[in-house]
């Protein structure tokens, strides 16, 4: 990469802490990981629709869409993933600056490069979420019909097949797909989250007596 000199970043009058204090709770990285179709994307779906009933701000960043913008031209290489992920990170990081909740669904199977992008943040910004679904389970559902492809040799350097996936060892939160509804899963996140102080928590239900 080329050395850049005389780049000076400027002081902007408006913080972080004052975009957070406007839209009243705190910007953070929901990093899901996990195999291809262990069910990231849907649970970041389903986690942000439950976050915008709340009125949190959220934003997704999405493994296939992204790679469609700006991460064209980058493969399945560990170069190139390696890079997709930098590239997201340091995208996630402005998110915070800009005081959003902001949910990342890519592989992301080293764990190097996830421990990168919690380098690159504070301390409690960075909230790992391992969707955790045995491959067998993955490969049975396979939704894009990859696996199917993968195993016939017409996709080389599959994530779990011929690619490794290094498997998060303290998550914050080890999300267990197996068995249970999208809806189960995306609560366990929201729980989490307001237990946690990021969110604020959910009104009980008023009862009828
Ligand atoms: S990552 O490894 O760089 O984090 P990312 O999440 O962006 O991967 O993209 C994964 C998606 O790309 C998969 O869900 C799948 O749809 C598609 N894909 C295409 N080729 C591969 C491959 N060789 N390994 C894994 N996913 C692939």
């Amino acid at each position: 990469m080329k050395e850049v000199k005389y780049i000076i970043p400027h002081g902007h009058t408006i913080t972080k802490e004052n975009r957070q204090q406007l839209k009243g709770h705190k910007s953070v990285i929901l990093w899901y990981t996990g195999l291809s179709g262990s069910g990231k994307s849907t649970i970041a779906n389903k986690v942000e629709e439950k976050m915008f009933d709340m009125g949190l701000h959220t934003y997704i960043l999405d493994g296939d869409n992204v790679r469609m913008g700006l991460n064209k031209g980058l493969g399945f290489s560990d170069d190139d993933r390696k890079e997709n992920i930098r590239r997201i990170g340091e995208v996630s990081k402005l998110f915070i600056d800009a005081g959003v909740i902001v949910g990342t669904a890519f592989i992301s199977p080293f764990r190097s490069d996830r421990d990168m992008v919690r380098s690159i943040v504070k301390e409690g910004e960075f909230i790992e979420i391992y969707v955790n679904t045995p491959i067998e389970v993955c490969e049975q559902r396979d939704p894009k019909g990859l696996y199917k492809k993968a195993r016939a040799g017409e996709i080389k350097a599959f994530t779990g097949i011929d690619s490794p996936y290094e498997a998060p060892e303290k998550p914050e939160i080890d999300l267990k797909t197996d068995g249970r509804s999208v809806d189960e899963c995306a609560d366990e996140v929201i729980a989490w989250l307001a237990a946690k102080g990021y969110i604020p928590a959910e009104e009980p239900a008023l009862s009828n007596n």
